[in-house]
């Protein structure tokens, strides 16, 4: 394929010579000479392990050139990789100005160009920067139409430096971010990484550019994570944190794993705010700052907070609650959230009924009791008897818990009647036949 990389910083450069390596034509443009200086000699301009050669052989073999013209870029290539900085601003937010600059360059060329162009953005960008700002920019500066005159996706990055194009070549995922599905642009980023090995996911452009700021935020959190734990061991006297972290990371069904990573509900249950707690006691004893540990039980309030915000705003003052352990499928209710979100609205005055089938009946005893009588003195009277009763008798559905028997409780809905859902009961909320309100979707 013909491509042209917009941008040879880390991760233009990269991606060029990788691509030429592949058989492909490139062309890189970059506005730093001192980028394309070293390149027209097949140096690189930049210390990576093993792009030297790379670089080398495909200067001088004809597959990868560059220049500071974008006409040349653009109308000779089939797709362009935009890879210009997006540095923070003071505020934080990222730079645009440099893909905005871009977008306009490439627009006046395709203002001229017959075939169909694919323009792909590779730089990390907030969340609908693409769809609401460079594809209008695009579209007004080369008077066409997007989808079909030329086509846009993103494909964010996921290269570390230090072992960049081995991470080309065997990246953990590919994603391609797409206005619909199966776009004409899609279908030419697709075939240019046929020959990767890599999960592939073509999904929503919003949802690609934020898939790369949640992969680096998670990244930057389990960096925090690892050195508060290592720093707690020390201080209390366990002799090899790496030891602790090695048997840590043998758990591939909890915690490396998907486990606790669907935005949902707050946590809660007999174990993770306890022993949440005791470790953060455990740093103010030993004087070990652990910012963010001490930050989950703060976070978990907001998503008690937001769910209570969520019911309030819908204006209904009849709330029927499905489900009150933290979980399906238990009948342990200790430290479970939806008992904080019960009790304030009962504060506030609502009428409220709740359904959940294993705190009903005789079942309850000892420190599930205990907590109920404690914490809720009035369950009794608010309990209904099925989710039928719920139906009937309440404007608002809060599902707290994701059991299999309110999964068909969206498509029973009356039109008036509202559904919270805390859970994520179901994927589609076309399938709701009232209103429908996700806490985080
Ligand atoms: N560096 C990484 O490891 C990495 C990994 C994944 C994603 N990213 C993201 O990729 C993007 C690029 O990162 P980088 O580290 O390669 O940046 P960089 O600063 O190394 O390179 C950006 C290049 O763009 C060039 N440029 C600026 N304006 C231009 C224009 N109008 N036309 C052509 N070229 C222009 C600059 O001269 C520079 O060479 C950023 O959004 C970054 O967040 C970086």
């Amino acid at each position: 394929m013909r491509v042209s990389v917009l941008g040879l910083g880390y991760v233009g450069c990269v991606s060029a010579a990788c691509l030429a390596e592949l058989g492909n034509t490139v062309i890189g443009l970059d506005v730093d000479e001192r980028k394309l200086a070293p390149l027209r000699e097949g140096r690189s301009p930049i210390v990576e392990p093993g792009l030297a050669e790379l670089v080398k052989r495909g200067v001088d073999e004809g597959r990868l050139s560059v220049t500071t013209d974008y006409e040349a870029a653009v109308m000779n290539t089939d797709i362009s990789l935009v890879c210009v900085g997006t540095p923070s601003t003071e505020s934080g937010s990222p730079n645009l100005d440099y893909t905005r600059r871009v977008c306009s360059q490439i627009a006046a060329v395709i203002a001229r160009k017959d075939d169909f162009h694919t323009v792909v953005f590779r730089s990390t960008i907030p969340p609908g920067t693409v769809e609401d700002e460079m594809i209008p920019i695009l579209e007004k500066e080369s008077g066409k139409k997007e989808g079909r005159d030329f086509g846009v996706c993103f494909n964010p990055e996921f290269l570390r430096e230090a072992s960049a194009v081995k991470d080309f070549y065997n990246p953990p995922k590919i994603v391609i971010g797409e206005r619909e599905e199966k776009s004409r642009a899609g279908d030419v980023l697709a075939e240019l990484y046929e020959t990767i090995d890599a999960p592939l996911a073509r999904v929503a452009i919003r949802v690609s550019e934020m898939v790369k700021y949640a992969d680096n935020c998670f990244h930057a959190l389990k960096v925090c994570f690892a050195n508060e734990i290592g720093n707690l061991c020390k201080a209390v006297g366990v002799p090899d944190s790496h030891a602790v972290m090695e048997v840590f990371c043998l758990d591939t069904q909890l915690t490396l794993s998907p486990y606790y990573l669907k935005p949902g509900f707050a946590f809660g249950g007999s174990c993770l705010p306890k022993d949440l707690r005791a470790v953060i006691q455990m740093s103010r004893e030993t004087g070990v700052d652990c910012p963010v540990l001490s930050a989950a039980i703060p976070s978990n309030e907001v998503q008690i907070a937001r769910a209570i915000d969520l019911i309030r705003d819908t204006g209904k003052r009849k709330v029927g609650v499905l489900g009150m352990s933290f979980k399906a499928e238990t009948d342990d209710i200790r430290e479970s959230p939806i008992i904080q979100v019960v009790s304030t609205l009962i504060g506030k005055g609502y009428e409220l009924c709740i359904y959940a089938r294993n705190i009903s009946g005789p079942g309850l005893f000892g420190s599930n009791l205990g907590f109920l009588k404690h914490e809720l003195p009035y369950a009794e009277t608010l309990k209904a008897e099925s989710v039928d009763e719920v139906l009937e008798r309440s404007e608002l559905i809060v599902v707290a818990n994701p059991a299999d028997e309110f999964r068909d409780v969206a498509g029973r809905m009356r039109a008036d009647q509202v559904m919270v859902d805390l859970v994520r009961i179901i994927d589609d909320p076309s399938e709701a036949t009232g209103e429908y309100i996700g806490i985080s979707w």
